[in-house]
This record gives C-alpha cells, sequence and structure tokens, in this order.
C-alpha cells in the first residue's frame, strides 16, 4: 500500500507523518489482543524488528487515527530547525534544553535506518536538501571514554554558545553511580556548574512504581561556573550530606503529602537514590578545585577500568546517605532510628526481596550504606550474584544468638527464634517466655518488636515458594507473634 501510497506523499506535512503509519501499518507489528483500530502494537514496541509470521494490518479507516491533525503543527509554525551535531553549534542561544543520550540505552540510529529506507526516495521538494543516513558515527552512544568525550565536546559547545546568564536544562535518568560520575565529569569539563536538581515523575503505573524502577527523571539545571572556588574532599563530605538530606527530604515530604490523598506514594527507594546522586552533583561541580586539583584537568583524564576515581566515591557516599533517610513504609522515623543497623539492614532488604529485587550488589550496597560489616552472615546459602536472598527463621534457627555476631544481641533475633519455635509448633506461651528472656528490656522494646512482626508477616506474605523457601510459613509465623505479644498480659 506504501508504494502506491508514496506517490501521492508530496505535501511536506504528510510526508512527516508517514513514519507513523510504518511504525503503525507494518508487517513487524505484532497484534495486542484488542480489536478494530487498537488491534495491533507498533514496529517499536521493543529495540528489535520483530519478524512476525501473522501480522495484523489496519484498514485505510484505521489508518486515519494516525495522521496528525493540521492543529499539531501551529506551534512549530515560527522556529527554524538545525538538523546537526551538538557540537557543530554556530548560534549563540539563552537557553538550551537537551535529552542527551546515555548508558548503551537505545540505538537510535538503528531505529532511523528503519524509516530512513522508506522516506530516502522521492522525498517532496522541502526535503530535498536532507542527507537520509542516519549519521552513526555523529551520534554519541554508549559508555565508557567515546561517551565522556563525546558529551564533553557537546555540552563544552553549547556553555561556549550562551551568555553568562544562560541556562541548560539536561534531562537525565541513571541508577548507575558510575554514570553519575562521569556526568559529573562532564559538566566540569564543559565549565558549567548545577545550580538545581527537580525530579519529575514521569511513569504514571503503579506496575513500575516499586523498589526497582525509578519512575522519574532528573532535570539538571546548569549555569556557567564563574567562580574559582576551591575545597577541600573532607569538607565535601559534609557538604554532601547535607545536600542529600535535604533533597530527599524535601522528596519525602512530598510523597507523604501525596500518599495521604491517593494512599500511594510518588517515590521509590531508586528515585530517592537518584535525587542523592543529583544533590551530589549540585555540590561538587559548584567548585573549580578540590585538593588542589583542576577538576576540569581531572574531568578529561581517562578512567582506568576497575579503578575508581575519588569522584565515584564522592557520588557513592552520596547514595549511601540517601539511603540512610528511607524508612519503610510501616515505621516512623523516630522508630526506625531506634533499630540497630544490621536490624534496619534486614527489614530494609525484606522488604526490597518484597519488591522482587535478588541481585547481590543491591544487598553489598545496602549494607554498606547501613554500616553492617557482615550481612553475609545474613544471607541464605542459596545466594547467587542474581538469586539472592536474607535467610529465614527457619535457616537461622538458633545460629548468632550470642557472640560477636551483629544481629546477636538485637530483638529482631530474638523474634526470629521465637518465629522457627512457632513454625516448629511449640507452644505459643513457651516461646513468648523464651523471648522474654532472649531479650533484654523486653517490656520496653515489646511496642519495635512488634512492628517488627506485623512487616515481616507483610513483607514475607505472596512470594513465590518452592520446597526449600517457605516465605508463607514465616509470614503466618510472624503474625502469630504479632498477635500474641498483643494479647500477652505481663
Ligand atoms: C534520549 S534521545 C532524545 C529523545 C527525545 N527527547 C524524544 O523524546 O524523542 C537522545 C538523542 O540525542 C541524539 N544525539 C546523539 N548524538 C548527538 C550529537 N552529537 N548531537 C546532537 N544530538 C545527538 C540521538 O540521535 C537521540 O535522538
Amino acid at each position: 500500500m506504501f508504494g502506491l501510497f508514496r506517490k501521492y506523499l508530496i505535501m511536506p506535512n504528510l510526508y512527516v507523518d508517514l513514519p507513523r503509519m510504518l511504525d503503525w501499518n507494518s508487517r513487524l507489528c505484532s497484534w495486542r489482543g484488542a480489536v478494530g483500530a487498537d488491534a495491533n502494537a507498533h514496529v517499536f514496541t521493543n529495540q528489535a524488528l520483530n519478524t512476525i509470521w501473522n501480522p495484523p494490518s489496519r484498514s485505510w479507516r484505521s489508518c486515519q487515527t494516525l495522521w496528525s491533525k493540521p492543529n499539531h503543527f501551529d506551534i512549530i509554525s515560527k522556529c527554524i530547525v538545525f538538523s546537526h551535531p551538538a557540537q557543530d553549534l554556530t548560534t549563540e542561544n539563552d537557553i538550551y534544553i537537551t535529552d542527551p543520550p546515555y548508558g548503551d540505552a537505545v540505538k537510535y540510529e538503528e531505529i532511523t535506518e528503519f524509516f530512513i529506507a522508506w522516506l530516502r526516495k522521492n522525498p517532496p521538494p522541502e526535503f530535498a536538501r536532507w542527507t537520509w543516513d542516519s549519521r552513526r558515527a555523529l551520534a554519541i552512544k554508549g559508555e565508557g571514554e567515546g561517551f565522556r568525550s563525546g558529551m564533553i565536546a557537546a555540552y563544552r559547545k553549547m556553555a561556549e554558545k550562551m551568555p553568562d546568564n544562560g541556562i541548560q536544562v539536561l534531562m537525565f535518568t541513571h541508577q548507575s553511580g558510575n554514570i553519575w560520575s562521569d556526568m559529573s565529569n562532564i559538566i566540569w569539563a564543559s565549565g558549567l556548574q548545577v545550580t538545581a536538581a527537580w525530579y519529575v515523575v514521569t511513569e504514571t503505573d503503579s506496575a513500575l512504581r516499586q523498589g526497582a524502577n525509578v519512575t522519574g527523571t532528573v532535570m539538571l539545571v546548569l549555569r556557567k561556573r564563574t567562580k574559582q572556588l576551591e575545597t577541600f574532599r573532607d569538607d565535601l563530605g559534609w557538604e554532601i550530606q547535607e545536600a542529600v538530606k535535604e533533597q530527599v527530604e524535601s522528596l519525602l515530604r512530598l510523597d507523604r503529602t501525596v500518599r495521604e490523598q491517593r494512599s500511594e506514594g510518588l517515590y521509590t527507594d531508586a528515585d530517592l537514590q537518584m535525587a542523592g546522586y543529583a544533590a551530589a552533583l549540585k555540590v561538587l561541580t559548584a567548585y573549580s578545585g578540590i585538593d588542589g586539583k583542576d577538576m576540569v584537568t581531572e574531568s578529561e583524564a581517562p578512567r582506568i577500568p576497575g579503578k575508581k576515581t575519588f569522584v565515584d566515591e564522592l557520588i557513592d557516599f552520596a547514595v549511601q546517605t540517601a539511603v540512610q533517610f528511607l524508612v519503610p513504609a510501616g515505621f516512623d522515623k523516630s522508630e526506625w532510628q531506634k533499630l540497630a543497623a544490621v536490624e534496619r539492614f534486614y527489614l530494609k532488604m525484606a522488604d526490597m526481596e518484597h519488591q522482587g529485587m535478588k541481585t547481590l550488589d543491591n544487598y553489598q550496597n545496602f549494607a554498606k550504606a547501613f554500616k553492617v560489616h557482615h550481612f553475609d552472615q545474613l544471607m541464605s546459602d542459596k545466594s547467587k550474584a542474581n538469586a539472592a536472598r536474607l535467610k529465614l527463621s527457619t535457616e537461622f534457627k538458633s545460629s548468632l544468638m550470642s557472640g560477636n555476631a551483629e544481629i546477636a544481641p538485637t530483638p529482631l533475633r530474638a523474634l526470629l527464634y521465637a518465629m522457627y519455635e512457632i513454625t516448629k509448633e511449640i507452644d505459643t506461651e513457651d516461646v513468648l517466655l523464651h523471648l522474654m528472656q532472649n531479650c533484654t528490656n523486653y517490656l520496653q522494646v515489646k511496642p519495635l518488636i512488634i512492628k517488627m512482626a506485623d512487616f515481616l508477616a507483610e513483607k514475607r506474605q505472596n512470594l513465590k515458594t518452592t520446597k526449600a523457601f517457605r516465605p508463607d510459613l514465616e509470614s503466618s509465623a510472624a503474625r502469630i507473634m504479632a498477635e500474641a505479644m498483643r494479647n500477652q498480659r505481663v
């Protein structure tokens, strides 16, 4: 159909719409399950060209919805589009808004090539001077040195072509500390600094709003770094801590307000981590010199594979600081602070497991953040890099009840032992007695133990069970303990 149809596409605005038709009515489209105009998915639902043996086909009538309404063009009626790499800028502009490629997220040049194949033959005169090539070599892509040097060239040029009071807004989303560290080097080397960071929630799907996924994008506001400020690494630690605290607390306040109105909040832990990175960048990039080193020169030095730079360490530190503010729903801040570090770690990771996280590096990062030295003692023997989990009470049995283990003297350890006894069908009255013996200051900490039991009852339910892994039994043991303690007369 397109072959014939293309002959009539002499109006430039219709030509702009053709790619939408190609994306939505092609043999690479799959079925979406609905009927009528919504029956098919589009070509780029994922980053592959999926060959389909029974592709759906839209009728001419159902293609109508794919055409732009004429007023779509109103807003661009008075602008000039220059299509060239950012590093080749020649005009000066007051404002730049960029959404750069980063990491190895999307191969834009490959996507473009699919459309170019259709568009390059007999374009309307308005497109006669277009270069029908995806310009692979010009795209900034990937990670590592190529990414860093390409980004520095682009942002340095934009900073050059901007007055001293000019402003840039850079959209950025990434969960990797290394990429954020690269980003601070890029900003330094371009003579810019972060003056504000806005976290904008972009995902509304609640399935995405879980621990592992970010729900938004950081808008970094950049201005020229006009002052030559110097600082020392030790002082930076304090400053980063303050900035991260302020940023995370303001997001948590917002989250709480929304949670009160809609029962679900705005941010996940991953969002707060990212906000922590952004706050660190704001502090770091304000300085031109750290410990006597010129940061522009430092930023351009190539990375040594496997070696952490001191900027990497500061970014790690920022994230650890952010993590300290993450109080799981169910606990008040004051209650959470009363818990020992190892208890916070165990409960936080139980929460993460409930959200589906299971990579070992996550446990390592949180152990570092919570300052737990031997988190391995709390991990199941069956943990692997991509399938790690905490020990259940039935796996602890009576281990780590005494001695130097971090968890040994804690009320959480006493509670886990009590839960183990419940699964062994020991009489509840006896279990309560043992719990009181195992827990010094039982009466004082009882409300907190009940909270922990309620928390574990909730976080251990609805998880996949196997013969060797029975979180459902753990959940019911925790529930029995919570109720028994609530009804206990002492
Ligand atoms: C994250 S995407 C932007 C997506 C866009 N904001 C949108 O919503 O469709 C990054 C874009 O940067 C472009 N790009 C890559 N290298 C570039 C360079 N050197 N100069 C200008 N743009 C570049 C890529 O082609 C890609 O289109």
